[in-house]
C-alpha cells in the first residue's frame, strides 16, 4: 500500500504528478487555508504532510496524528512548524533551501531600490495624475550605488544580497550569529561588525536572519533610534523580527527615511497604518514567488516527503534525530 499524504495547498501539476507515482496523496487545489480543526481531521490518517508556512504544526496536531512521519514544509523558513515537538515524536521535518536565494536576494534589492526612488509613492502619484512637468528639485530619491550596505543575516541568502552589491560598488557590512569564513568575506568583499556598529554605519539595513524567539523584535523603537535618519530598512525575511508599531512611529517620526517591507507581524492582516505611510514599499510576501522558483521549492518538499517514506534519508533533513527514534 503507497503511503498517504497531504498537500495543505494548491501545487504544481508536475509535483503531483511526481507524489502520485509514490504516494496516495489528498491535495487541497482550492487552495482555501485549513483551518486547525479541518487540517487536524485531514491529517489523522496521513503518513505525510506536504505543507507551508500558514499552516501550524505544533503539539496539539501532531498529538491526533499518530502515523504521521515527516513534515515537508514548502519554504526554507520552518517558524510554522514546532521541531522539537516533531522530534520527541519521531517525525522528520524538512524545508527547502538553496533553490530560492537568488530570487529572494533579488526582491530584498527590488525593494531597496525602489524604497530608495520612491518608487510606489510616485506610481502613485503618476496614476492619480499629480505629475504636471519635469522640475529640478522633484520627489528626490537617494543612490543605492557607493552607499553603504548593511546585512543582519549573512546565510546564503543574506550572501546572494552581498553578491549583487558588487555591481553598485557598495561598501558591504554585516552582521551574523558566527562570522562566515574569510575566504567568503573576501569574495563578496564584506566585513564582519557588532549589530551596534551596523545599525549606526549602514545606509540601507536589511534584514535577513531567521526568526526565532531571539530574533523576535530584534529591531525595535532602540535600534531604529541607532540607524542614521537618511537610513532604509528593509525586511525581507520574516515578520516578528521587526516591532512593526515601532517601525511605523519611526517612519511617521523621521527617525530613520524609508521601509521596504515583504513580511510584517500578523500576516496578512498587517497593521493598517503602514497604508498611510508614502516612505514604505509594501510586497505581499514574495520574496521566493518567481514561477520557476516556486515550481522548484514545490518538488524539491515533494522529494523530501518521498524520500522519507521510503526509508531513505531525505535530502533536506533539519532533524536527524527523529530518524533515530
Ligand atoms: C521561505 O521559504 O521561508 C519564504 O518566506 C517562503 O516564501
Amino acid at each position: 500500500m503507497k503511503p498517504k499524504v497531504l498537500v495543505t495547498r494548491e501545487v504544481f501539476d508536475e509535483t503531483l504528478e511526481y507524489l502520485g507515482a509514490h504516494c496516495q496523496f489528498e491535495s487541497n487545489q482550492e487552495d482555501v487555508p485549513l483551518e486547525p480543526g479541518e487540517l487536524a481531521r485531514r491529517l489523522a490518517d496521513k503518513d505525510g504532510v506536504m505543507c507551508c508556512l500558514p499552516d501550524r504544526v505544533d503539539a496539539t496536531l501532531l498529538a491526533g496524528s499518530p502515523h504521521l512521519k515527516v513534515v515537508a514544509n514548502i519554504a526554507v523558513g520552518y517558524n510554522n512548524v514546532d521541531l522539537a515537538a516533531c522530534t520527541a515524536r519521531g517525525i522528520m521535518v524538512t524545508n527547502t533551501p538553496g533553490v530560492l536565494d537568488d530570487s529572494t536576494a533579488d526582491l530584498a534589492w527590488t525593494l531597496m531600490l525602489g524604497a530608495a526612488r520612491r518608487l510606489t509613492e510616485l506610481e502613485r502619484r503618476v496614476r492619480n495624475g499629480e505629475w504636471t512637468g519635469w522640475c529640478l528639485k522633484q520627489w528626490l530619491g537617494v543612490d543605492v550605488h557607493h552607499a553603504t550596505l548593511g546585512i543582519f543575516g549573512m546565510g546564503r541568502i543574506g550572501q546572494a544580497i552581498a553578491k549583487r552589491a558588487g555591481g553598485f560598488d557598495m561598501k558591504v557590512i554585516y552582521h551574523n550569529r558566527n562570522r562566515v569564513a574569510p575566504d567568503i568575506e573576501r569574495r563578496l568583499n564584506a566585513a564582519f561588525v557588532s549589530k551596534e556598529e551596523l545599525l549606526r554605519r549602514a545606509d540601507f539595513v536589511v534584514l535577513q536572519m531567521p526568526y526565532s524567539p531571539e530574533t523576535h523584535h530584534m529591531i525595535g523603537a532602540a535600534e531604529l533610534k541607532q540607524m542614521k535618519p537618511s537610513a532604509i530598512l528593509i525586511n525581507s525575511t520574516r515578520g516578528g523580527v521587526v516591532d512593526d508599531a515601532a517601525l511605523i512611529a519611526a517612519l511617521k517620526g523621521g527617525v530613520i527615511r524609508a521601509a521596504g517591507l515583504d513580511v510584517f507581524e500578523n500576516e496578512p492582516r498587517l497593521n493598517p497604518k503602514f497604508l498611510e505611510l508614502d516612505n514604505v514599499v509594501l510586497s505581499p510576501h514574495v520574496g521566493s514567488s518567481t514561477e520557476a522558483t516556486r515550481r522548484a521549492m514545490a518538488m524539491t518538499a515533494a522529494k523530501n516527503l518521498v524520500a522519507a517514506l521510503t526509508g531513505a534519508t531525505p535530502p533536506n533533513l533539519l532533524n536527524p534525530d527523529a530518524r533515530r527514534r
